[in-house]
């Protein structure tokens, strides 16, 4: 009679423990993430091929990475589109777990948010008209110059180019919530130039007629994920899963799917 309590016993904390190992092992759960299962990216479906918006949907290279992501830790990925310039306060401010826009690794974004791993490379190029008498990058800090550059607020393209050229007085910076608001401007005679990364630059090219890249890159720069500070744990298992994906191929696949 003892000995079957005390196994009755035994059997019961060991069918306990194996609850909470299974418990503690199911990717997902224990996360704490902003909604329970659920990965919240902030993004800006503004910047193809890395966020656009097709058939009412945010696709391109950073979805697909999320979804990549958020399958890996067991959990749904929601994406919230909204301005460029308020992906950094929603992560900040715990609205969304992660930031994937395309955006760059900068001393003063790494005061506000974490970064994960770096997954692609970002370069600032120079659009002009094909007529433009801007033929190199460095046109626009060369003494006397007085040229009116277009940006996407809030990016590093807005950046670099007020502090190299608006604070050193040597033109003025407009500011556009859209990269492509940008384009049009220059295609309007408003602005002489647009400073933005390197492919969506392509694709607005590729798009309108008359423009062009200039040859010399204005900066290189790395493209990561946004998290909140706070959340150290959730951090390191978004960090792991993009390690991985990037170590077995897959971030490479999902950037030759959308970059010849
Ligand atoms: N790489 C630039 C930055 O970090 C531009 C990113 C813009 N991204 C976007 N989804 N609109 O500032």
């Amino acid at each position: 009679m003892k000995k079957t309590r005390i196994v009755a016993l035994v059997l019961m904390l060991v069918l306990c423990v194996g609850i909470f190992a299974a418990c503690g092992s199911k990717p997902g759960k224990g996360l704490d993430t902003v909604e329970d299962g659920v990965l919240v990216m902030a993004t800006n479906a503004e910047f193809p091929p890395y966020e656009f918006i097709e058939n009412n949907e945010v696709v391109g290279i950073d979805a697909e990475i999320a979804a990549a992501i958020a399958e890996k830790l067991g959990l749904t990925l929601k994406i919230e589109n909204m301005e460029f310039d308020s992906i950094i306060s929603s992560v900040k401010g715990g609205k969304a777990d992660v930031g994937v826009a395309g955006m760059t690794v900068t001393d003063e974004r790494l005061e506000e948010v974490a970064f994960s791993t770096t997954y692609a490379t970002g370069v600032q190029v120079v659009i002009v008209t094909e007529d433009s008498p801007i033929t190199a990058v460095d046109d626009l800090f060369a003494e006397g110059a007085n040229h009116t550059i277009g940006v996407q607020l809030a990016t590093t393209g807005d950046l670099y180019s007020t502090w190299d050229i608006e604070d050193e007085g040597l033109g003025t910076v407009d500011r556009y919530a859209k990269g492509a608001d940008a384009v049009m401007a220059l295609k309007n005679g408003k602005v002489d130039c647009v400073v933005i990364d390197n492919e969506p630059a392509k694709a607005f090219v590729a798009e309108n007629e008359g423009l062009k890249i200039l040859d010399t890159e204005y900066a290189v720069e790395d493209y990561a994920i946004a998290m909140n500070k706070d959340k150290a744990e959730l951090n390191a298992a978004i960090d792991t899963a993009l390690q991985e994906l990037i170590k077995d191929g897959t971030v490479q696949a999902i950037l030759d799917k959308y970059i010849g």
